[in-house]
């Protein structure tokens, strides 16, 4: 398996942007260092259109695929894929919605389990989120060990700084701040 935890939050925050949400917030800690132990945790809140405990149900389950995005696919990926992912690595999950109100996903995964995904690269995984179309604001929290945030960033701020994210040029100025901000925290 070559997929990282980096590719399992950007998947679930995809879901927020695609939600009809005006703000996605993601929140991503991890415990412990490089020489293992700890714990990793996200945590995606939409405002978008939220499920049903019906819709909820159906979200969850490998074996059902609403088949219109992805014609071709028997199986869901998403959130079956981040709930099997994080049980058989020894974490766990949380889904919480409200139909109209919003959605919020957790995942947690045990960093001394061996059958923990690699985390993969956080910054890059930033920056594909921050460049999601959709919500109004996208909202990154970041945190490092057991204090406080290590670092923030917020989509608004950064597209005025670097007017705008579409160009190459901010997209090479967006990376190297990113990468600076995670070597720092
Ligand atoms: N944050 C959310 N808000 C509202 N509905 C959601 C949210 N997350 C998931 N869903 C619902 O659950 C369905 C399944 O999500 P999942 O990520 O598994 O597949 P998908 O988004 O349809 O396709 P893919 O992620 O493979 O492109 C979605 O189509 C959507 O209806
Ligand atoms: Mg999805």
């Amino acid at each position: 398996m070559h997929f990282t935890l980096a590719d399992l939050v950007t998947d679930i925050t995809q879901n927020g942007a695609e939600s009809g949400a005006a703000l996605v917030e993601l929140e991503v800690s991890q415990t412990g260092n490089s020489g293992g132990g700890g714990e990793f945790r996200f945590t995606v809140r939409d405002n978008g259109k939220g499920m049903s405990a019906d819709e909820i149900k159906r979200a969850v389950d490998p074996f059902v695929s609403d088949g219109i995005k992805h014609p071709h696919r028997k199986v869901g990926l998403g959130l079956p894929f981040l709930i099997q992912t994080a049980e058989q690595s020894g974490g766990g999950w949380d889904i919480k919605s409200e139909k109209g109100k919003g959605t919020t996903v957790s995942a947690w995964f045990d960093a001394g389990n061996v059958d923990m995904p690699p985390v993969g690269d956080i910054p890059g995984m930033f920056r594909s989120i921050l460049m999601f179309q959709g919500p109004r604001e996208i909202h990154i929290t970041r945190s490092r060990g057991t204090g406080g945030p290590s670092y923030e960033l917020r989509k608004t701020e950064i597209s005025e700084v670097l007017g705008g994210l579409e160009e190459t040029g901010s997209l090479v100025l967006l990376d190297k701040y990113l990468r600076s901000l995670e070597e720092d925290a």
